[in-house]
């Protein structure tokens, strides 16, 4: 569905995105994260036709971002990270504007307008003047406005920029169910929406691509091992040891020690959830405890650990980014 080739962005000498290359295949929801000015909002500017490359290639839809942007842009719905509403319109007059710019006519504008404004849940505020809609209404109805004509893939930049918590929750819903109809690559910096929605996830940093991979994989590459915290009532050892035997277990350090009871923190397999083997151990040994908590490795440890590390230096210096893809196949979840 986007197949990017050594894609180049320069501002003025400036070099915004470094000859990334990258693919989405259809029915994928990737995630495009990266810090602020990784380039992010660059390349998919240059994959929507908003922005020319300064150098590469690409083709999103089978369409080539140079010679048929016309095509591109009509398979694509595109929310950019400041959506440009038209303040003075109301909700659903500027939709039908937007439906009949792209091509739809009278007929399905109608209906393709009802549908994306329930996708969006935009009922009740159909006839508002959209410069007085909240933040995230104002956000639903970009949202719509990407996906009227029913786009074969959803090109989205922050859509949950600015949201409430419980505006995020709910977008993550909607995208999870876009994602069964529509390709999606989405950018955003909320990583825990992107660990529940985004099968793939490419991390891109200072113009490069540092990863491509799912966020399992990610977090299975993570440096820092996951860890449980266990209070026990006795001392130190045996348990210890005892704890140390368990499996999934790799390092087991004392936290504090007081009052005839031990705290211990037991670094697991990020992946593992070590618990309930722990459990097993607490009951046979009869031991008394008055804690056993776990604390999951996430994408969100796995992402500053990743951009912690250096960029490898041939890629740094070198004007070619090529993917980077673990060796590891992922077969969890599908
Ligand atoms: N029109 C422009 N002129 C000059 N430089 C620009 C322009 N737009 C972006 N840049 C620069 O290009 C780099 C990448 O910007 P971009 O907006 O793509 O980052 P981003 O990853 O989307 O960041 P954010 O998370 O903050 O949205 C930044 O250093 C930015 O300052
Ligand atoms: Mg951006």
């Amino acid at each position: 569905m986007i197949e990017a080739r050594q894609l180049t962005k320069r501002y003025a000498g400036r070099t915004a995105v470094d000859a990334i290359s990258f693919h989405v295949e259809k029915g994928e929801i990737v995630g495009f994260l990266g810090p602020n000015g990784a380039g992010k909002s660059t390349t998919l500017r240059m994959l929507t036709c908003f922005l020319s490359a300064s150098g590469g290639s690409a083709k999103v839809a089978g369409y080539d971002i140079y010679g048929d942007s016309i095509e591109v842009r009509r398979r694509v719905g595109y929310m950019p990270e400041n959506v440009p509403l038209y303040p003075d319109m109301r909700v659903d007059e500027y939709l039908r504007f937007r439906a009949r710019i792209k091509g739809l006519g009278w007929r399905a504008t109608r209906s393709a307008v009802g549908e994306a404004m329930d996708v969006c849940s935009l009922a009740g505020v159909e006839k508002k003047i959209i410069a007085t809609l909240s933040k995230g209404y104002k956000q639903r109805v970009g949202l719509a406005d990407a996906l009227v004509n029913k786009p074969d893939l959803l090109i989205l930049d922050e859509p949950t920029n600015g949201l409430d918590p419980n505006q995020i929750r709910q977008s993550r819903e909607l995208i999870k169910r876009l994602g069964e109809r529509h390709t999606i690559l989405i950018s955003t910096h909320i990583l825990s929406e992107v660990e529940m929605t985004c099968g793939r996830v490419i991390i891109i940093d200072r113009g490069q691509i540092r990863a491509s991979d799912s966020p399992r994989n990610l977090i299975r590459r993570l440096r820092k091992p996951g860890s449980v915290i266990l209070e026990r009532q006795g001392g130190v050892e045996p348990a210890k040891t005892q704890l140390a035997a368990v499996a999934g277990v790799k390092e087991v350090s004392v936290i504090h020690e007081r009052d005839g009871w031990t705290s211990f923190a037991i670094a697991t397999d990020p992946l593992h959830d070590a618990r309930e083997d722990l459990f097993a151990l607490v009951r046979r040994e009869n031991w008394n405890i008055r804690e056993l908590a776990s604390r999951a490795a996430s994408l969100e440890d796995a992402f500053v650990d990743l951009l912690q590390q250096q960029p490898p230096a041939t890629t740094a210096a070198s004007t070619s980014g090529p993917e980077e893809t673990s060796d590891e196949p992922d077969t969890a979840g599908e």
